[in-house]
């Protein structure tokens, strides 16, 4: 058992600190160090790595003994052992071309269960956080996950796969079945936004099939405690290393998995590639 008496704060202050780094720097983008990481489109700024900092010490001076996993930095401590999860600045490419839409992700796990979570979205003012059997909030406010029953009431949040990612034909097939079923489908550019909106009922369901730790893990705490059910995009339990992830309300999840099973078919999956 890990005790996480007091964790929930002290994830919350290293969250604000890092936002209004992050913040700050929106302010200056011009002005910010950019390199790629895995190619062209997968860009890590001056402003990742100093908010991955901030988090990172304010975390370990509160639990030295912690492992840690951060997007910059990787993993450092026991692996075994309670773990924080961290993506310090989520949304990358948007907080870039200077729109709005960016996070910062703090979770604590063991192995492959999430014990707390918080994503704050500093330019909106909005403070997400969960502790596991404790409910989840927004900025101090208890939330649910929505109660629209139909897939065909339902908006949708997904992540796009983009240059240096895989499955396209997977994405355009998921497109094909999901689109004309559907109230609407949103890509905000922030995982760890669309989890957390998931979470507090404004989007009904969540899905992408290349997703790290990192961007799943303090989602999958706040949305489990919201009410909601996360599992991978194949319907099987979620592995936070597993790469992908299907979150949704409880009514809406059979016929979302449904559907992402049928946009899986290799032959579909192939005429996606083709037309
Ligand atoms: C990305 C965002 C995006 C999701 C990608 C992630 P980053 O994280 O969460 O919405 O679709 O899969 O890599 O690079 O902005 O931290
Ligand atoms: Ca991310
Ligand atoms: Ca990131």
């Amino acid at each position: 058992m890990t005790d996480t008496t007091g964790l929930l704060d002290v994830m919350i202050e290293a969250a604000r600190a890092a936002g209004a780094g992050l913040v700050e720097d929106s302010a200056r983008i011009a002005e910010l160090q950019v390199r790629t990481k895995a190619g062209p489109a997968d860009m890590v700024s001056i402003a990742d790595e100093r908010a991955e900092e901030t988090v990172r010490s304010i975390l370990a001076a509160a639990q030295p003994d912690f492992a840690f996993l951060g997007e910059e930095g990787g993993h450092s401590g026991d692996a075994e052992g309670p773990t924080w999860i961290v993506d310090p600045l989520d949304g990358t490419t948007n907080f870039l071309v200077g729109t709005p839409l960016f996070g910062v992700n703090i979770a604590l796990a063991r192995g492959n269960e999430v014990l707390a979570g918080v994503t704050y979205l500093p330019a909106m003012g909005e403070l997400f956080s969960a502790e596991r059997g404790k409910g989840a909030f927004l900025n101090g406010r208890p939330i649910r996950v929505s109660q629209r029953e139909t897939l065909g009431q339902a908006v949708l949040g997904c992540g796009i796969p983009f240059a240096t990612k895989p499955d396209h034909d997977l994405f355009v097939s998921e497109m094909d079945v999901l689109s004309e079923r559907v109230s609407g489908i949103r890509r905000t550019g922030s995982a760890a936004m669309d989890l957390a909106y998931v979470a507090a009922g404004r989007w009904d369901a969540y899905w992408e099939q290349n997703l790290q730790a990192w961007d799943m893990a303090a989602g999958v705490c706040l949305i489990t405690e919201a009410g909601g059910l996360v599992t991978a995009a194949d319907g099987r339990p979620l592995d936070l290393h597993g790469l992908t992830i299907c979150a949704s309300n409880p009514f809406i999840q059979r016929a979302l998995l449904d559907a992402l099973a049928e946009a899986d078919q290799p032959a579909r999956r192939k005429a996606a590639r083709w037309t």
